[in-house]
């Protein structure tokens, strides 16, 4: 397997279990993961820690150029860093949730993650992570996955993850985030979230962790 590694592209919507779905395929095939939802959510916490209006474009695009974000392997998985500060944790808070969707609507914003997403997914064999891998970032990559759920399903499986960390947010306020977001998501005119006409979309409501990632890897060594 390790002769031919591939570009394998997760999208879909908030909290559909994308990030648990890439971060288990990249331990199996020994790839690399690039958690790109991750990097939206550092510019965001940037913006947010400067005191500027995330809805202000141009104000955003200039922060641009003082942003610096890499990943950090660690034994949980990679951890995000935005300007040498580790934020792993910290870009998972409510407050950076409820403004990434519109700092990622952002024209230069997106211009400047995709090249950098472009250029750290060159490497072979890497999963992604995100809502425009497969149509923009990596349009030509072999697998591409779409993942869905029910909406009550994601939003208990979003709860239980931010307890788990020590966030206590209501089911009600969850539900309202991962809605707004998804409709942002999908309704921006730069690279909205959207299934490419190629990938295959997998409900994964009745799906444990550990059979989604059974169905997945069958499709991934069915391509490679
Ligand atoms: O995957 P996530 O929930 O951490 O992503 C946070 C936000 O970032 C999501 O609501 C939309 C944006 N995003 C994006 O626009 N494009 C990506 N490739 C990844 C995330």
């Amino acid at each position: 397997m390790s002769a031919n590694r591939i570009t394998i592209a997760v999208d879909g919507y908030s909290s559909c279990g994308k990030s648990t779905l890439a971060r288990a395929l990249a331990q199996a095939l020994d790839y690399l993961y690039i958690d790109t939802g991750a990097m939206y959510r550092a510019v965001t916490l940037y913006t947010l820690e400067q005191g500027i209006d995330p809805h202000d474009w141009n104000a955003v695009a200039s922060l641009l150029p003082s942003i610096r974000i890499r990943f950090e392997s660690a034994a949980g998985g990679p951890i995000t860093l935005l300007n040498d500060r580790r934020v792993e944790d910290r870009i998972r808070n409510m407050d950076v949730s409820r403004n990434v969707s519109p700092i990622a609507t952002i024209p230069a914003v997106r211009r400047k993650m995709v090249e950098q997403q472009r250029e750290m997914g060159r490497a072979a064999g890497v999963v992604l992570d995100g809502r425009d891998i497969g149509t923009v970032v990596f349009p030509n990559a072999p697998v591409k996955l779409f993942l869905t759920a029910d909406l009550e399903e994601r939003v208990c499986r979003r709860q239980k993850q931010l307890e788990e960390s020590g966030k206590e947010i209501t089911a009600l306020e969850i539900r309202r985030n991962l809605l707004e977001r998804d409709y942002i998501d999908s309704t921006r005119s730069d690279s909205p979230l959207r299934k490419a006409h190629d990938a295959i979309l997998i409900d994964n409501t009745n799906l444990t962790p550990i059979e989604q990632l059974a169905v997945c890897l069958a499709i991934v060594k069915a391509r490679i």
